[in-house]
């Protein structure tokens, strides 16, 4: 049995996500761990929301509300709508946890003890309006590098480029918009990140199998001069992990808590002692230290590509830079924009289909199937209503929903609710053996590597398979002649249902759940022999004919939803 540890991207507080948040982490992620839970792995699934810093800060004052009552709002609306989507994490953590606490705490000094910190007085934005300094997201204008004018503080949208505020040109605040700025003096904590240019280069090196999109956004920023600068890890904030050495504040870190980025994939460990704390496993470290158990572990990270060079340069440096045995990334799964009808999905200006709008409209499995089986691998992607519209009639509900309807239908009609005796297997039934082995172990091989496009098109051939056997042996023809070769047909067809189920649930769990329930079994063991898969149900086996597995989009449902998301969401 192997060890999968998995995380997503932990998603920010901010505000509902969209479904190009939801495509580029969370989703392939739930794919993944579905998927091997499936083969009989062992895994330990995590995501949390991300909740320090600027964009907290930032809609917690819109919303009005005090930051922290904010954002534990907002976490429990964001595991609501993880439930509702089916996202299967063993546990949703949240970055502001006493366990992230402490653990970020713990990196920072051990860090220190390793000499990569340094104390750094530098200049930073100050807002004579705002009275405050203005890090981060509190601070926008144009971008140095492209010249987007609505770059961030820590990172320019459009380019990817990771940004200090002081880098702007034509800066405001984004508090007040005041432009009323000034240098001022402040100290800061820096990760000497330099110095630990050659054993990232190195580690880099070594990750052979990684998708280019990862690994070319690394070496970008290792090798772009500027790309592995030495940066500032605590900022002029409020709300955040509060610097600390032990037990008393960081000397002249007074008032000062550590950067977002920082603390943020420090999370993917904390979570995991939130896990055990929540009572709902034992033994964090034997996932997490290399010392205690995590050297069979393979770890895989999911992420959309403008969070590639925190995952493989920062967060990597301070895992490094710690001296300490933990656990490093082994398969780093990136993705390009996912964009909505002609433009981009944008949670600030809220354009496109957010996550909770999306449950309101239609089942999660017909949203998870479209997106996944449109993942943005090799390139951006775009969601358009008609292509919805298309994927989902034609593959779910005239493909699988289709035959799952004429099967249990016929045999009802004809026989009973039960798997039906007689006949036995032919040429026909050993080509369609021959072709979903073949094809199943092409599966196999895609959602290993993660190939979520391939694996949704191996899938759906998996089923087209199906219907193209019930259109060559038409046993509702073989029945006027020989009912009893018509019975073996309809058996094979029948196990065909629960085959597809097991196979289909890391896409489309719920519609695989109930076509269980149909079929009236709980053996979800996975199809490594094909032929004997097929005999699972057994003669006599009683099923009930299942309501509508997919139901079909309307032109005019198509139309109108068009129309209510053509706007921004207010
Ligand atoms: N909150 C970030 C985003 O949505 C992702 C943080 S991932 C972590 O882009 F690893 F740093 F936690
Ligand atoms: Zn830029």
């Amino acid at each position: 049995m192997a060890r999968h540890l998995i995380t997503s991207a932990i998603p920010y507080i901010n505000g509902i996500k969209h479904l190009g948040n939801l495509v580029g982490s969370q989703l392939p992620a739930d794919l993944f761990a579905r998927f091997q839970r499936a083969r009989g792995n062992e895994v330990l699934f995590l995501c949390s929301t991300d909740e320090h810093g600027t964009p907290a800060e930032l809609a917690a004052a819109k919303a009005d509300k005090p930051v922290d009552e904010y954002c534990a709002e907002m976490h429990a609306v964001q595991a609501r709508i993880a439930e509702g989507f089916r996202l299967s994490f063993d546990h949703f953590g949240r970055s502001s946890s006493p366990q992230n606490h402490k653990l970020t705490q713990h990196f920072a000094g051990a860090l220190d003890a390793a000499g990569l910190i340094r104390e750094v007085s530098e200049k930073q934005m100050y807002s004579n309006a705002d009275g405050r300094f203005l890090p981060d997201r509190y601070i926008e204008g144009t971008c140095p590098n492209c010249g987007f004018e609505s770059a961030r503080g820590d990172q320019c949208d459009n380019c990817t480029k990771q940004l200090d505020p002081t880098d702007l040109i034509n800066p405001y605040s984004t508090i007040s918009g005041s432009t009323d700025l000034e240098e001022r003096e402040t100290k800061h904590l820096f990760l000497c990140q330099s110095q630990m240019r050659e054993k990232l280069q190195a580690w880099i090196d070594s990750k052979t199998d990684w998708p280019l999109l990862t690994t070319s956004i690394a070496n970008k920023w290792l090798n772009d001069g500027d790309g592995l600068q030495d940066r500032g890890i605590t900022r002029d904030l409020d709300w955040g992990v509060p610097v600390m050495k032990g037990d008393d504040v960081w000397p002249g870190m007074e008032g000062k808590v550590f950067y977002v980025w920082f603390d943020a994939p420090i999370e993917y460990i904390a979570c995991s002692q939130e896990w055990v704390d929540a009572g709902k496993g034992t033994g964090w470290e034997r996932w997490w230290r290399t010392d205690k158990g995590a050297d069979d572990v393979r770890y895989t990270q999911f992420m959309g590509k403008d969070n590639v060079p925190f995952h493989t340069l920062s967060f990597p440096a301070t895992i490094l830079g710690s001296g300490e045995p933990w656990k490093m990334v082994d398969h780093l799964k990136s993705f390009n924009y996912l964009n909505y009808d002609g433009g981009q999905f944008s949670t600030s200006r809220g354009r496109g289909v957010f996550m909770d709008q999306a449950l309101e409209l239609l089942p999660a499995d017909y949203w998870r199937w479209w997106l996944l089986s449109h993942a943005p691998e090799s390139s951006d992607s775009e969601f358009t209503w008609e292509n919805f519209q298309v994927s989902v009639n034609k593959d779910l509900a005239d493909v699988l929903g289709n035959f799952v309807s004429r099967v249990t239908k016929f045999c009802r009609s004809k026989f009973s609710e039960t798997v039906p005796e007689g006949g036995s297997w032919d040429a026909p039934e050993q080509a369609l053996i021959d072709e979903l082995t073949t094809r199943v172990g092409a599966y196999e091989t895609y959602m290993e590597t993660m190939e979520v496009r391939k694996s949704a098109q191996e899938l759906r051939a998996i089923w087209a398979a199906g219907n193209e056997y019930l259109q060559t042996v038409a046993p509702w023809t073989t029945f006027k002649t020989d009912p009893d070769q018509a019975a073996a047909q309809i058996r094979l067809a029948l196990n065909l249902i629960r085959f597809y189920a097991v196979l289909s649930a890391p896409f489309i769990p719920d519609a695989c759940a109930s076509l269980m329930d149909s079929m009236q079994t709980s053996d979800t063991s996975w199809p490594e022999d094909i032929q004997k898969s097929l005999e699972t149900l057994p003669v006599g086996h009683a099923f009930t004919v299942p309501e509508v597995t997919f139901r079909k989009i309307t032109d005019d449902e198509c139309a109108e939803w068009q129309e209510r998301f053509s706007g921004v969401r207010t």
